[in-house]
């Protein structure tokens, strides 16, 4: 049964679309049946992919088509339902419903023993849609940024999830975006979190250029810039989730439903692999802390981590 996620953070353009995208393309890599829904209608999602879907979610909550007529193929193992402005047409049809805040989940539940993953990627505001994904996730990943605004906003929004969902157990990860280390106050608030938050807090995602190229030209980073700091720092991130979720990276992945309506801008082409292995444990500890060393093979690079204190070392598997 597939874990529905909801991506979401009541700020706008903080790193949600990017995240999902990245996050769920890890996941596809090692192996994972993903299904991304857009429930934003600035419909980012399918730009960031490159795909063009002819139909989108307003024919599965207006006229009640099932999503899968409606979902397209974006890239081996990773399926999209796509958005777009009509979105918001949709929004006000089921907000005179009875069932108004369980449509989402009524629609994703046939679908839940096709995937690993649902991903729903939410927009920036507190609407109608986004109350459905919270109602229908079974977990929550929280991205923002390190300012004093989104970590302040950071609060509210967990006791949201706590008045929808009776509970913040929910939460599975807070992602910082767009840290750059060089600022004391990223440093600063980065801290904060993780006095706050503890082990929610992934480690945070550098600012990087690449990471705003890759979304212009419907890429992900690892078909981008498998070698960028976006890249390394989202599939740590894949890593660190995939063992938290106890996802098993499968050796044949199985292919993924096509539809006749996908419209790649692109042809997707079968990228090299670029988050393999299964993190497996190390005997070697943490010089920092003693804590159990974590191993990942990543985009090139050997990366040895430690969950505890953050530290890392990377190496390149052929160089110096
Ligand atoms: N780590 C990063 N470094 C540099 N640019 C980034 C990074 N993460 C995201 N961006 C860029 O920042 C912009 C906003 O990101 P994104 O669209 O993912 O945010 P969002 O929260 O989904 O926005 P919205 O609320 O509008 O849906 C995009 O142009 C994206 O490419
Ligand atoms: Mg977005």
């Amino acid at each position: 049964m597939a874990r529905i996620v909801a991506v979401i953070n009541l700020k706008g353009g903080i790193g949600k679309t990017t995240t999902v995208v990245n996050l769920s393309a890890g996941l596809a890599l090692k192996g994972a049946r993903v299904l991304l829904i857009d429930i934003d209608a600035q419909g980012n999602l399918s730009m960031a992919l490159g795909v063009r879907a002819r139909r989108t979610l307003y024919e599965a909550i207006v006229d009640h088509k099932p999503l899968t007529d409606l979902r397209i193929s974006a890239r081996p193992n990773l399926d999209l339902v796509a958005a777009d402005e009509s979105l918001l047409l949709a929004q006000q049809a089921i907000a005179g419903r009875a069932d108004w805040v369980r449509v989402l989940e009524q629609l994703v539940r046939p679908l839940r023993s096709e995937y690993d993953f649902i991903f729903f990627d939410c927009g920036g505001s507190l609407t109608v849609l986004n109350q459905n994904a919270l109602m229908a996730a079974t977990e929550v990943i929280v991205p923002t940024t390190v300012e004093p605004f989104s970590v302040r906003g950071l609060e509210k929004l967990i006791a949201q999830i706590a008045r929808v969902k009776g509970s913040t157990s929910v939460v599975r990860a807070i992602i910082p975006t767009m840290v750059d280390p060089r600022m004391k106050q990223s440093i600063e608030l980065l801290a904060h979190l993780n006095r706050t938050y503890g082990q929610l807090v992934m480690p945070p995602v550098r600012v990087n250029v690449r990471l705003s190229e890759a979304s212009a030209v419907g890429k992900t980073i690892y078909e981008h810039d498998p070698r960028s700091r976006g890249a390394l720092d989202y599939a740590q991130i894949v890593e660190l989730l995939s063992k938290a979720w106890s996802f098993q990276p499968k050796q044949t992945a199985p292919a993924s439903p096509s539809s006749s309506q996908a419209h790649p801008v692109a042809p997707a082409a079968r990228p090299e692999p670029v988050v393999t292995g299964g993190g497996e444990v190390q005997t070697n500890v943490c010089p920092n802390c003693g804590h159990t060393l974590q191993r990942a093979t990543v985009a090139g690079y050997r990366i040895t981590y430690c969950v505890n204190c953050r530290y890392r070392r990377q190496e390149l598997i052929n160089g110096s």
